[in-house]
């Protein structure tokens, strides 16, 4: 169902920040949540491989492959026609080499329909962007905390506190700009350094854990719906609390179905039968 909301373009990110106008960006890895979230204002999904973590129980993202990120890919680009669609590019599929990078980001593109593909780095990856930008594919970039190597960095941190990381990220964000990149996700830095990073660059900076200066708010939508569980990180605002809705409903079904009022008359075909009549 569309809401009537317009598909944004490509060209409609960098005009945003240009007028000022600030967008949302949220998570969906399956058709029914993408339905949802086209049927929202939200203007951006994200297939990311966050959904290691969430749609298949992993520890992190390292272990999602190009075929899980393509498999949840393509109901997400079926469900949500009028939303602008990123796909990840998983770890693995950008770091061997440019050609295989590009050839990865072509089957991402081509076999899912998704609007761009998302990869994480700065000026490590800045050659890498630039090919597959060359290939002819939209590419939103990724800095500060970046999943995929958390391990390098010293594990989950906010990144950027010290006045030579936040040096580093501007460094970042400027080489994956000057490479061709539309967009950039920021994530978990001071919102200090959030705020000079959006300013450093005419590309939209969409932030998570990046505090409020930044051009756009991201958040996995599982977090903001309370659905996840207990795991909350500090930068997640609960909006609903949906999981806490869907044990009641599970409860309530479970009591209607031992007590035996479920299914009533309203839900059943009365039609009698002759030789299996019951009391109606
Ligand atoms: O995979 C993901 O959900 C992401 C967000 C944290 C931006 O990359």
């Amino acid at each position: 169902m569309s809401n009537g909301k317009k598909k944004m373009t490509i060209a409609d990110f960098k005009k945003y920040k240009k007028e000022g106008r600030k967008f949302s960006y949220v998570t969906a890895y399956d058709y029914t949540t993408a339905t949802i979230v086209n049927e929202s204002d939200v203007e951006v999904i994200l297939v990311g491989d966050s959904l290691g973590m969430i749609m298949l129980g992993y520890d992190g993202t390292t272990p999602v492959t190009l075929e899980d990120i393509i498999h949840h890919t393509k109901p997400v680009v079926k469900g949500a026609p009028d939303t602008f669609i990123v796909a990840d590019m998983p770890f693995g599929t950008y770091n061997v080499s440019i050609e295989k990078a590009i050839e990865n980001a072509n089957r991402l593109y081509k076999e899912t329909g998704c609007d761009c593909v998302k990869l994480e780095g700065g000026v490590e990856v800045a050659d890498t962007i630039a090919a597959i930008v060359k290939a002819g594919i939209p590419v939103m970039g990724h800095i500060g905390l970046t999943p995929q190597t958390a391990g390098m960095l010293g594990g989950f941190k906010v990144q950027g506190s010290t006045p030579e990381g936040a040096k580093k990220l501007i460094e970042d964000v400027k080489a994956i700009e000057k490479a061709g990149a539309f967009s950039v996700v920021l994530e978990c830095v001071p919102k200090g350094v959030g705020k000079a990073i959006t300013e450093a660059v005419e590309i939209p900076v969409l932030g998570i854990g990046a505090g409020p200066y930044v051009d756009c708010q991201v958040l996995v939508t599982q977090d903001l719906l309370d659905m996840y569980g207990d795991f909350k990180p500090k930068f997640v605002k609960h909006f609903a609390h949906i999981r806490k809705e869907m044990v009641e409903g599970l409860n309530r079904f479970h009591k209607e179905t031992i007590e035996g009022t479920f299914p009533s008359r309203e839900y059943c075909f009365n039609a009698q039968v002759e030789g299996f009549e019951v009391e109606d």
